[in-house]
């Protein structure tokens, strides 16, 4: 049993595991913490150039599943960003084109160089607590935020080699190989002219719009997290209000912060690892996505809280003590609520989702 080093009002240190007493203290008081966080909206944000649309979503879910999107025809986008691992793969690095498996038994050559972040919330990503008007724009993406949107992101796994392309057909030829493999399906020539009201709407543009559209289907609000920044106090114990302040002292929230816990952001002069420069990740339905980091190095969600002490890159000020009430803090944005649809079939008649099994 450790003993107190900061003063807090005893009935607090009965009834929690950890008292603090870490670089921060321990401060139990709900302040307003209106200007840091707030809830996540409940419905997702669309572009207008992109608007939402039944169809378009569900054409956009066969399409995530259907390995007919690769160059072999083997590998899908839920290889790598599946529902059974809060939609990624639960690996430091993805296994792509010539994959076998799912998750940490998958294996093959094609590793990918850096670690696959979820899709759960990619609406919203770089959402600020005021930037809820109908012109904002979700983005941008990647680990370097070299996709804008998600409709631009969605080619770049399929023209990628390791990822989905493999090695028998040409970048440059792969977008009008698969605009030719859908036209050959007759189902998938069907559900194209009513997600797009056009007949002849198979093309690459359109592929985009499908798949970034299903992908604004996978949200996660309603938190307690959400219940708690919308104003309900009783939605966070003790240990939960403690390492909420924590995380706000200990210079987290400087850059976790919004209603996605992120800013989006590249810190130039900070998290610059081994020459890569990475975007502050959201911490939304964190529990679901481990391994952490850009490249998988912290197993566990305490490893990556606790590797803050260590890193020169990043200032923040907590310490042992504080450790595992920033984590019991992070799990109230975990979700139970999250979308696992998995279509027993895809239109093109190949193994859903790829070689996954
Ligand atoms: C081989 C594994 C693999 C496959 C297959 C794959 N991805 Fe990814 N995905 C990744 C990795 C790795 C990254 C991070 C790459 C980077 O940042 O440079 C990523 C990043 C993303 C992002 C950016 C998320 C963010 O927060 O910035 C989205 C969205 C995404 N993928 C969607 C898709 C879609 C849609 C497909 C199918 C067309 C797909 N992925 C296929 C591994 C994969
Ligand atoms: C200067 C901005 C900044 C500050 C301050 C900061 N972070 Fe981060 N955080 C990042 C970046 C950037 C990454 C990705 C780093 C990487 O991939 O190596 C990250 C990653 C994480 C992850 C892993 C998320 C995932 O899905 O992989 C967690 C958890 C996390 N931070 C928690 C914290 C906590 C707790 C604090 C305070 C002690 C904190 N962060 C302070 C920018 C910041």
């Amino acid at each position: 049993m450790k003993l107190l080093k900061f003063s807090l009002a005893p009935i607090v240190c009965i009834s929690i595991v950890s008292c603090g007493g870490g670089g921060v203290g321990a401060d139990n008081q709900i302040r307003d913490y209106s200007a840091i966080f707030t809830p996540l909206p409940t419905v997702s944000i669309y572009p207008n150039s992109n608007p939402y649309n039944k169809a378009r979503e569900q054409l956009g879910e066969l399409l995530f599943w259907d390995p007919l999107l690769s160059g072999d025809k083997n590998t899908s986008c839920a290889s790598c960003h599946h529902p059974d691992f809060g939609w990624a793969d639960g690996r430091a690095f993805s296994i792509g084109s010539d994959g076998i498996g799912l998750g940490p038994a998958r294996y093959g050559q094609e590793v990918t160089p850096i670690h696959s972040p979820t899709i759960m919330n990619v609406a919203f990503t770089g959402v600020g607590n005021t930037d809820l008007t109908d012109d904002f724009i979700s983005g941008g993406y990647f680990w370097d935020l070299r996709a804008s949107t998600l409709e631009e992101q969605a080619v770049g796994p399929i023209k990628n080699p390791v990822e989905m392309l493999g090695y028998n057909i040409d970048e440059q030829d792969i977008m009008a190989e698969i605009v030719a493999r859908l036209q050959a399906v007759p189902e998938y020539v069907e559900l194209f002219e009513q997600a797009f009201t056009t007949s002849d709407a198979i093309n690459s543009q359109n592929i985009a719009k499908a798949l970034a559209s299903f992908e604004r289907k996978i949200i996660t609000p309603n938190t307690r997290f959400d219940d708690f920044m919308a104003g309900n106090q009783a939605a966070f114990n003790q240990q939960e209000i403690i390492g909420l302040n924590k995380f706000i002292d200990g210079g987290c929230a400087r850059c976790h912060s919004g209603p996605m816990l992120s800013d989006n952001e590249i810190h130039l002069g900070e998290a610059i690892i081994d020459d890569v420069v990475v975007r502050t990740p959201s911490l939304r339905n964190i529990s679901a996505t481990a391994p952490y980091m850009h490249d998988g190095s912290s197993a566990r969600l305490i490893d990556a809280i606790a590797a803050y002490e260590n890193r020169g890159d990043i200032e923040v000020d907590i310490d042992d003590d504080d450790f595992n009430d920033i984590q019991v803090f992070l799990r109230t944005l975990d979700s139970n609520n999250v979308y696992q649809g998995k279509p027993g079939i895809v239109p093109s008649g190949l193994t859903v989702g790829g070689d996954i099994d």
